[in-house]
């Protein structure tokens, strides 16, 4: 099989061409995509057409499946997919559009997924553009001062924070026993695989810093933030249908923009895979 990866930016992405998942890949093929993924942090599998239980399969080449917390967005004859729309609403009938604000999914796990996929069913003519900035490049260029600050602290995480600008879709009871209370994560955390640092920070999950008045915590996390999401460590990402992107939740914070006319429907899958606690 003729197939290629190229770099989408200098940091941040990678395109792959040439691939049809549904017909599966080799050994050989399994482990070039394990890798670029982990050296690109995302990686954009161009021109797939999957049904929910083909696009199971296919990202099992990367991991095992991890169950996502609100089953409010299951798809009931594939349960271990979800789907993204905007064409949802809260009870107090406002459109909820999934994902906006920087974050990095489901980090209120003790072991939070190590990525998230999407998969492009329905797109807008224009707009609805995932961001990802690179934690990687925001830790190792933030000052040597903060980085000796932060290096030993630890958040707390929860399904939704206090301090979060953006609410999310509330949980069913039965779910609500199941999603942990409260979790503890450092604040850098180190990759896994490539053993590189990163930032581990969520504006939507970060309830306090451990030992840190919640002033300090929140004017730090706020400084933080800012950081991360300068421009010169993004890569924002315009979908095309077919699209499969894969996204490593351990080293990238992502967003979604509700840029788009909402008479237009935006669909997409979501898998999210399995990882380890953040060390
Ligand atoms: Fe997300």
């Amino acid at each position: 099989m003729d197939w290629s990866i190229t770099p989408l930016s200098s940091h941040t992405g990678a395109e792959v061409r040439g691939i049809d998942l549904k017909r599966g890949v080799d050994a050989d093929a399994r482990a070039r995509l394990n890798r670029a993924f982990v050296e690109h942090s995302v990686l954009v599998i161009r021109e797939q057409d999957l049904s929910p239980p083909q696009m199971l399969d296919a990202v099992r080449l990367f991991g095992e499946v991890f169950e996502q917390h609100n089953t409010k967005f299951s798809l009931p004859d594939c349960p271990l997919v979800h789907y993204i729309s905007n064409q949802d609403f809260f009870p107090d009938g406002k459109r909820y559009i999934p994902g906006e604000g920087y974050h990095t999914d489901h980090s209120n796990a003790a072991q939070p997924p190590k990525a998230t996929v999407l998969h492009a069913i329905e797109l807008p003519d224009a707009g609805g553009d995932t961001q990802f900035v690179n934690m990687h490049r925001a830790y190792e260029t933030l000052p040597d001062a903060t980085r000796a600050r932060i290096d030993d602290l630890k958040a707390v995480h929860v399904y939704q924070s206090r301090h979060s600008a953006r609410k999310l879709m509330g949980l069913d009871p039965a779910r609500r026993e199941v999603v942990p209370e409260a979790v503890i994560h450092p604040i850098v955390r180190t990759h896994p695989e490539s053993g590189r640092k990163s930032l581990y920070i969520n504006p939507i999950r970060i309830d306090g810093i451990v030992g840190m008045e919640e002033p300090e915590a929140l004017a730090l996390l706020d400084e933080l933030l800012a950081h991360a999401t300068e421009r010169r460590h993004e890569y924002r990402h315009k979908w095309l249908p077919g699209d499969l992107t894969i996204w490593d939740n351990r080293c990238l914070l992502h967003k979604a923009n509700g840029d788009y006319d909402m008479n237009q429907t935006r669909y997409l899958y979501r898998v999210m895979l399995r990882g380890d606690a953040p060390v």
